[in-house]
C-alpha cells in the first residue's frame, strides 16, 4: 500500500510517501519545508505567517515527495537523482507529471486534520481534499498527535501491547496507554504548559534563541564540562548544581504535568541572580534535569503500573538526548524485560512520514473519511477506545 502523507499543523510544510506491506514500513520520501528561520526573529511561530508559507510551500512539497518516492521506488540510483531535486525545479515542472505519479501510484491520502494552528491547519486540509478529489483516493484524516506516536512503528513493526507512550511537543505532554492500534486510554496530560513550551520559555528567559529546546541542550552540555576557575574544558564530570528548581507534580500520585510553575521558579531565581548572565549553562543544565527527571519518572510509573510490554518515547521533545538516554536506562532498570523505543531524529518533530505512516494502520481498517466531511480541528482530542 503506498500512502501519502501531507502535515502542516504549526510551522511545517511537510509530505511524505510510505509504502507499507504487512506492518512494515518503507518510508520513499519524507520532505520538509522548515520555517523556523522566518519566525526565529519573532521569537515563536506566527499563526498568520506560518498560514501564509504553507500556501507558497505545499504544492511544491507535494510534488517533491511524490517525486522522491517514484525515484526510490523504481531505482537504487534514486539517492543520486533525489540530491538535485530543487524547488525552484519544480516550480517550473508541469502539473501534468503531479497528476500523473500520484493516479499511477498511490492508495490513499493522510492528513493531519489537529490538533494545531487553525490556520496552518486549513492549507494541509484543503489541499488533501482537492487532492482527493481530483485523484479520486480515499482520505485519512488523522490526529498529530497519534501520529507522533506512530513514528516509533515506521521502524519496529515488532512493538507489542500494552504499551505506555509518552509524547512531548511544543504543544502537547501526554501519557498514553496503548491497547492495539487505534486503542488508546489517555492516563495523564500537562495541566498548562507543553514540555517543549517550558523549554522555548525557559531558553527566551535564559535569552537562548528559538526554538528554545536545541538551544537549552546545548547551553546545559556545555556546563558539564565548564570548571569553577573559568577553565574553558576542565574534565569535571557531574558536577553538583548550586541551583535547585523544582520538579513539579514528581510525587502527585497521578501521571498528570505541570511546566508553568517551574518557568516561574526560573524566572524568581534569575531575577535575585545579578551574576544569572555568567550562569547560562547551569542554569539550562538544572531546567533540564527538572523536566526530564519529571517526565521519566511519571513514565516508569505508568509503565508499572499497567504491566507494559513496551514504552515509547515520541514527538519534538523526544530529540532531547538527555531524555532519550534517561528514559532509555529507566526502562532498562526498572522494568526489565520490557522494551524501549524512540524515533530516528528525523521523525522525532514534526514531518508527514508519521502522518502517512499513521494513515496506513487506519487504512488497513478502512478508516476512510468522504472529503467533504474531512474538517480541520485545532482542539481536537485524541479517541479513547479500550
Ligand atoms: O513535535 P514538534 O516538532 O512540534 C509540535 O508538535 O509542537 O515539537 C517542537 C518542540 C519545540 O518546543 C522544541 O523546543 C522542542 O520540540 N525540541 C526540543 C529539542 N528539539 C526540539 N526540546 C528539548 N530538547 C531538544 N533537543
Ligand atoms: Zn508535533
Amino acid at each position: 500500500m503506498l500512502i501519502l502523507g501531507i502535515e502542516t499543523s504549526c510551522d511545517e510544510t511537510a509530505a511524505a510517501a510510505v509504502e507499507a506491506v504487512n506492518g512494515k514500513i518503507k518510508v520513499l520520501s519524507n520532505v520538509v519545508a522548515s520555517q523556523i528561520e522566518i519566525h526565529k526573529k519573532y521569537g515563536g511561530v506566527v499563526p498568520e505567517v506560518a498560514a501564509r508559507e504553507h500556501v507558497l510551500n505545499i504544492l511544491p512539497v507535494v510534488h517533491e515527495a511524490l517525486e522522491e518516492a517514484r525515484v526510490s521506488a523504481m531505482s537504487s540510483r534514486g539517492a543520486e537523482r533525489r540530491g538535485n531535486l530543487k524547488f525552484g525545479a519544480i516550480n517550473q515542472r508541469s502539473p501534468r507529471s503531479l497528476r500523473s505519479l500520484a493516479m499511477t501510484k498511490l492508495d490513499a491520502i493522510a492528513v493531519t486534520v489537529g490538533p494545531g494552528l487553525i490556520t496552518s491547519l486549513l492549507v494541509g486540509v484543503e489541499t488533501a481534499k482537492s487532492l482527493s478529489f481530483v485523484w479520486n483516493l480515499p482520505l485519512i484524516a488523522v490526529n498529530h498527535i497519534e501520529a507522533h506516536l506512530y513514528s516509533n512503528f515506521i521502524n519496529h513493526p515488532e512493538i507489542s501491547f500494552p504499551a505506555v507512550a509518552l509524547t512531548v511537543s511544543g504543544g502537547h505532554t501526554s501519557l498514553v496507554l496503548m491497547n492495539g492500534h487505534g486503542r488508546y486510554k489517555l492516563l495523564g496530560e500537562t495541566r498548562d504548559d507543553a514540555a517543549g513550551e517550558a523549554f522555548d520559555k525557559a531558553a527566551k528567559l535564559l535569552g537562548l534563541g528559538y526554538p528554545g529546546g536545541p538551544a537549552i541542550s546545548r547551553e546545559a552540555a556545555k556546563w558539564k564540562h565548564h570548571s569553577p576557575s573559568g577553565g574553558a574544558k576542565s574534565k569535571i564530570k557531574n558536577q553538583k548544581s548550586e541551583i535547585i528548581l523544582p520538579r513539579p507534580m514528581i510525587e502527585s500520585g497521578d501521571f498528570d504535568f505541570s511546566f508553568s510553575g517551574l518557568k516561574t521558579a526560573l524566572l524568581y531565581q534569575l531575577k535575585k541572580d545579578k551574576n544569572w548572565k555568567a550562569r547560562v549553562p547551569e542554569y539550562a543544565h538544572e531546567f533540564e534535569q527538572a523536566v526530564v527527571e519529571t517526565l521519566v519518572s511519571k513514565t516508569v510509573k505508568a509503565a508499572k503500573k499497567y504491566n507494559v510490554k513496551n514504552v515509547m518515547l515520541a514527538g519534538g521533545v523526544a530529540a532531547n538526548r538527555r531524555l532519550r538516554e534517561r528514559l532509555k536506562r529507566a526502562v532498562a532498570r526498572e522494568l526489565p524485560p520490557a522494551g524501549f523505543y524512540l524515533p530516528e531524529f528525523k521523525y522525532t518533530t514534526d514531518n508527514a512520514a508519521m502522518i502517512a505512516a499513521n494513515g496506513y494502520f487506519k487504512a488497513l481498517k478502512k478508516e476512510y473519511t468522504p472529503y467533504h466531511k474531512v474538517a480541520a480541528e485545532a482542539n481536537l482530542e485524541l479517541k479513547q477506545l479500550n
